[in-house]
């Protein structure tokens, strides 16, 4: 028990999960994407969440670098840090599930012990939908959206994920998005057809229709 919830008491509220995901029609859960620096993770969440979004979906999204302007700022990117980081992010991330949320992240998350914690913190199996946005190492580098991998390289930026900093590949992800050579809309087609065929959202397109 951290030094901040002793004492305190944990307050039942007397509107359920199950009564926030009846309201909504569909059951919350959280789309954790992890892969290395401009593997396409922020990319593929937008597009998953705004997909949803349209279908009628309860969404919200959670992005590293928006994230680390606010509730992260203090922290940088030691290991202590991602940790903390990612820690933060799952009890950020596990509270909009329980408001019944379709939570799509977007983290480098490098280590599995610390997507693993994120896992085991949520309150219903099921609810942790571990994302893989693989990418090799080379391609994301001459992507380099940031310039971050040039500055990395000439030794201006340390601790950088795949330079100088570990990546631990995940051992069983839900979802393996390969993004190198494949259209953006595709691998949201393979997300979305896995939530479809796992029962997080309808298995037809009804829900935008009756919005209208
Ligand atoms: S994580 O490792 O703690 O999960 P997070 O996803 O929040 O990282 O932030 C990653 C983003 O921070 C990258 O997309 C990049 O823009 C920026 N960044 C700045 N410094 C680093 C670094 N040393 N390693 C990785 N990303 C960095």
């Amino acid at each position: 028990m951290g030094e901040g919830s002793r004492n305190v008491f944990w307050q039942v509220g007397s509107v359920s999960r199950e009564d926030r995901e009846a309201r909504r029609g569909h059951r919350g859960c959280v789309l954790w994407f992890t892969g290395l620096s401009a593997s396409g993770k922020s990319t593929l969440a937008s597009h998953v969440e705004q997909r949803l979004f349209d279908e009628g979906y309860f969404t919200y999204m959670l992005d590293g670098d928006n994230v680390r302007h606010g509730l992260c700022t203090d922290l940088g990117f030691s290991h202590e840090d991602r940790t903390e980081n990612i820690r933060r992010v799952g009890e950020v991330a596990k509270l909009f599930a329980e408001a019944g949320a379709i939570v799509a992240t977007a983290f480098i998350s490098p280590y599995r012990a610390d997507r693993d914690h994120v896992r085991d913190l949520m309150s219903r199996d099921g609810d942790f939908v571990e994302v893989f946005v693989s990418c090799p190492l080379e391609v994301c580098e001459h992507r380099d959206p940031k310039g971050l991998y040039e500055r990395a390289r000439a030794g201006e930026i340390r601790d950088f994920t795949g330079i100088d900093a570990p990546y631990e590949l995940p051992e069983a992800a839900e979802l393996v998005v390969e993004t190198q050579d494949r259209e953006i809309s595709e691998c949201v087609d393979q997300i979305i057809a896995y939530l479809r065929q796992h029962g997080y959202i309808e298995a037809a397109v009804s829900r935008a229709s009756s919005l209208s």
